[in-house]
């Protein structure tokens, strides 16, 4: 079958999967990068670029995302658990026990990474670890849980590292240049986003190999293609929830 356009269509399950797996991929990861999708070029980073994102918006963020970054840790570790396939599994629980406190790369937790960048910009760490998730975070996190536990394990993998992951090392490193440029931050306090920038280069490998490997029939590829443009949908509005502060 020939290469399909990314364009925001019904693709049939039977149209995805005459697809090779690289065929797929680059299709999965156009269609979750078309407008109001993900965060590659999301508003928010060109505005960090600029330096016309302001402190209560940044802190608005950083709180929110911090807070999903935290609680989506058990449909996390659900999807690496439940993986029936031992090299797969055994990737995934690395990648948990990175996410949960620093294992692979001897820093620590991502959670607690985000906060101290969080405290350089002036949240209050304390406080924003008692907040709720305000709707737009809350719906990237329960969205985790239902792909977790509703959805094939390779689901919520593909959709999380084939795509998202994918986009991270491009946009996290605009972010990153951004805010030393514009709001005089220093490397040190920039680790999270640096440390992504390596990590998910490697992570949205592995998703290309999951796929490859795992997400070959007309179902799995059709589920992988709903939830992928959801997760993404939903990532948009964790980003835009910048706009909620002044
Ligand atoms: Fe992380």
């Amino acid at each position: 079958m020939e290469k399909l356009a990314a364009e925001d269509r019904y693709f049939s399950p039977e149209e995805l999967a005459g697809l090779t797996p690289e065929e797929f991929v680059a299709l999965l990861r156009g269609v979750c990068a078309l407008p109001g999708r993900g965060y590659l070029d999301h508003p928010l980073v060109k505005k960090i670029e600029a330096g016309t994102a302001t402190l209560p918006q940044l802190r608005m963020f950083v709180e929110q995302f911090y807070l999903h970054t935290r609680n989506m840790m058990p449909a996390f570790g659900h999807m690496s658990s439940v993986c029936p396939f031992e090299e797969a599994r055994n990737t995934l629980i690395k990648n948990l026990a990175e996410e949960a406190y620093g294992a692979v790369s001897g820093t620590k937790g991502h959670p607690d990474m985000l906060l101290d960048f969080g405290i350089a910009i002036g949240v209050d760490a304390a406080a924003a670890k008692k907040k709720r998730q305000l709707r737009p975070s809350r719906k990237v996190t329960d969205y985790y849980e239902f792909m977790s536990f509703c959805r094939p394990w390779y689901v919520p993998v593909a959709a999380i590292g084939a795509v998202m992951e994918a986009s991270t090392p491009d946009t996290f490193s605009r972010m990153a240049e951004g805010f030393k440029k514009n709001y005089g931050l220093k490397d040190e306090q920039l680790l999270f986003w640096t440390m992504h920038v390596e990590a998910d280069k490697e992570h949205g490998d592995e998703g290309v190999e999951i796929v490859e490997r795992y997400v070959t029939t007309p179902e799995a590829r059709a589920q992988v293609m709903e939830c992928g443009v959801e997760n993404a949908e939903n990532w948009y509005g964790m980003f835009d929830i910048h706009r909620m502060a002044a």
